[in-house]
């Protein structure tokens, strides 16, 4: 990989928070035209790489760099500036505005320091034809469902004409279909050379959107690899750090039709084990005393003050 080819890089990045060290001396790049999935659990880090990319977070040691440029020091609208742009867990839409109004808002177009509607139409409908999305640019945003939101959120930040464009979970509040909608726009503009950084904890969609993915776990990286040379069990393996006995891979929730808005960053850890593991005695002697059909959960026996 020539160095021109690499859209963003982080060169042993370690991110303390109070208690907990959110990356640990991570090493990462993505190449233009790459689709990169970050995987790990909740808590792993991947929002937290994501945050020092886009320059909403800065790395206690360490180096990031967006097109060969360090940018320590620099704040999201430098690194912006740069050709990073970033699509949160949350949704930032004002949903009484419209739709171009929202693609554009805080660079509204201005001529001769007037608001130039005509201009901001236009643009906004060439942004929405770019990622072939057929949406009227003059809908209020909030009319619009989740996917809808979602993909104007996306629009929004390809509109910027980004070198790098980073989702975080795009597609948590989405249905199947919505879903592919999704992952054709990030595939049609990660082919006109865009590097797209893409979390998701769908292993599905990950093999339909990504070409390589980075395994993230208690902030560092376990591995990257291309999406097709690894099974998921290999995979959640990886994440978990343990076999995958009690996988917790996300099932696709069906679309409820509203955007959830969800926390900056939920601190709940999971319990490792919600239940005992299978190799502990307790199981086995359960096993052997109960009836075959007994011995689905509801009939397994839970330690003495287990949950
Ligand atoms: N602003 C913050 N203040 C304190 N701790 C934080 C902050 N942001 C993240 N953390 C902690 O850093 C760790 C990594 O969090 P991060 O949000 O990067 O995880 P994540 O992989 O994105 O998880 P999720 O899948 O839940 O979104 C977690 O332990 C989290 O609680
Ligand atoms: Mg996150």
């Amino acid at each position: 990989m020539s160095n021109a080819d690499v859209a963003a890089e982080v060169r042993s990045g370690t991110k303390r928070y109070p208690g907990v060290t959110a990356l640990d001396g991570v090493d990462f790049s993505v190449r233009r035209g790459e689709v990169r999935a970050l995987l790990g659990k909740n808590g792993a880090g991947k929002s937290t790489l994501i945050k020092i990319l886009s320059g909403a977070e800065r790395l206690d040691s360490g180096e990031a760099l967006i097109g060969g440029t360090s940018i320590e020091g620099l704040g999201t609208r430098d690194v912006a500036a740069l050709g990073v742009a970033t699509v949160y867990q949350e949704l930032s839409l004002v949903p009484e505005m419209s739709v171009a109004e929202n693609l554009f808002l805080g660079t509204w177009p201005r001529t001769r320091g007037a608001l130039d509607l005509r201009r901001m139409r236009a643009d906004a409908k060439a942004a929405m034809a770019r990622i072939g999305v057929d949406i009227g640019v003059d809908s209020p945003v909030g009319s619009l469902g989740a996917a809808g939101q979602q993909l104007v959120e996306i629009a929004r930040a390809i509109a910027q004409r980004p070198a790098l464009l980073i989702l975080d979970e795009p597609t948590s509040s989405l249905a199947a279909d919505e879903v592919r909608q999704v992952i054709g726009v990030v595939r049609h503009v990660a082919e006109q050379g865009v590097a797209v950084v893409y979390v998701s904890h769908r292993m599905d969609e990950i093999r339909q959107v990504a070409d390589t993915a980075t395994v993230v776990r208690d902030g560092r990286i376990v591995q990257t690899l291309p999406v097709g040379s690894a099974s998921t069990e290999g995979i959640v393996t990886m994440m978990l750090g343990t076999a995958p006995e009690a996988v917790a891979v996300r099932e696709r929730r069906p679309s409820a039709g509203v955007v959830r808005a969800r926390p900056a960053h939920r601190q709940a850890e999971r319990p490792r084990h919600r239940h005992p593991p299978r190799r502990d005695p307790r199981y086995r002697r359960g096993a052997r005393l109960r009836p075959y059909r007994d011995t689905a959960r509801a009939g397994r026996p839970r330690p003495s003050g287990g949950r």
